[in-house]
């Protein structure tokens, strides 16, 4: 055989171009790459049939297309790195983010009513020297009635009453704080002043008052020559700072199993009424002799605010279930 033709050479050479040039994405690019650089590519044909060649034509037909195959290598290559920068750039512009539009507003979250209302009430206590103190919700009967003087025929130990957990074990969902109380003396000897804030449980059916879950903070007191006086005052200082500089309290006869006397207390109204806001009381000797302490030596006052009672006369809520239903056009109103 005589050598290639430099013609054909040259077809190939603008074939070749033409193809790599008009490919208009990597799928396109790769199929000119097969036809024309590829293993069945003419160009591939040639290179194969240069074994028949003489050794002289050979070498100069070898060169040759060893030349148009680094070119066209070069402007496949040269047309890759252009789609790439080009597929780049259209994605930065279709991912663009317009920075001048107008903001979404964020909606700041806030602690529930209940929460709040709470948080100040043991505010208050704070700043009349009651540290906190916790309990379990899940409680012993001893501590829940027993130590509180809560007699074990006592009709609010009945399962009509009380949310019995394990009932041959005696253990229920608290009922109250006062527990807490019972905890707080059992742990250290008087001077004591604690509130005791927490979710308390009773088998009550919902209606606007009732919840068979709400919320309690206990107080108790317990030192030296401590008389009713203190209780009032103290209660005073909190019906003054929860509903208004103004308010007045009233102490009325009443009774509760671990306090000697107890008390229901009223909160003065702006219009010359009084509403029941909590219970409260001396704690009985009996509750201080079970709790370890000599009631010869000390005494003590002790008190139970309904938390969602607080709430829901000061924010004038007329019914608990709004309380605890999530609408957040009720939350967003506090
Ligand atoms: N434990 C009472 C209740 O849940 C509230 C209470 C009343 C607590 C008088 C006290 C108290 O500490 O002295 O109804």
């Amino acid at each position: 055989m005589e050598g290639i033709d430099p013609a054909d050479v040259a077809r190939l050479r603008e074939a070749g171009l033409a193809a790599f040039t008009a490919a208009a994405d990597a799928d396109a690019l790769e199929e000119a790459r097969v036809a024309h650089l590829g293993r069945k590519a003419p160009l591939g044909a040639l290179q194969k049939g240069l074994g028949a060649l003489d050794a002289d034509a050979r070498r100069a037909a070898g060169a040759l297309l060893n030349e148009l195959r680094a070119e066209l290598t070069a402007a496949h290559e040269d047309r890759r790195v252009a789609l790439e920068g080009a597929e780049l750039a259209a994605r930065l512009a279709a991912e663009r983010l317009d920075l001048t539009g107008p903001a979404r507003r964020p909606r700041p979250g806030r602690p529930h009513l209940l929460t709040q209302v709470e948080a100040e009430i043991v505010d208050v206590f704070a700043g009349l020297g009651f540290a906190v103190a916790d309990g379990p919700e899940v409680e012993a009967g001893r501590y829940n009635f027993d130590l509180l003087n809560i007699p074990p025929d006592h009709p609010a130990r009945g399962t009509m009453d009380t949310i019995y957990v394990d009932e041959a074990a005696d253990v229920v969902l608290r009922t109250h704080t006062s527990p807490v109380q019972v905890r707080t003396m059992l742990a250290a000897p008087p001077p004591l002043a604690v509130v005791c804030p927490g979710r308390v449980y009773r088998a009550d059916a919902v209606d606007a008052t009732h919840s068979p879950v709400f919320t309690q903070v206990e107080g108790l007191l317990v030192a030296q020559d401590v008389t009713m006086a203190h209780l009032r005052g103290t209660l005073l200082a909190f019906a003054r700072a929860m509903f208004g500089p103004d308010r007045e309290v009233r102490l009325r006869p009443s009774f509760f199993p671990f306090t000697e006397p107890s008390a229901e207390v009223d909160v003065s109204t702006e219009d010359g009424g009084w509403l029941e806001v909590l219970g409260a009381g001396m704690v009985d000797p009996a509750v201080l002799t079970a709790c370890g302490i000599d009631p010869d030596r000390w005494s003590g006052f002790a008190f139970g605010i309904g938390v969602e009672r607080v709430a829901m006369l000061r924010h004038g809520v007329r019914d608990i279930r709004d309380l605890f239903d999530g609408d957040a056009r009720f939350l967003a109103a506090f």
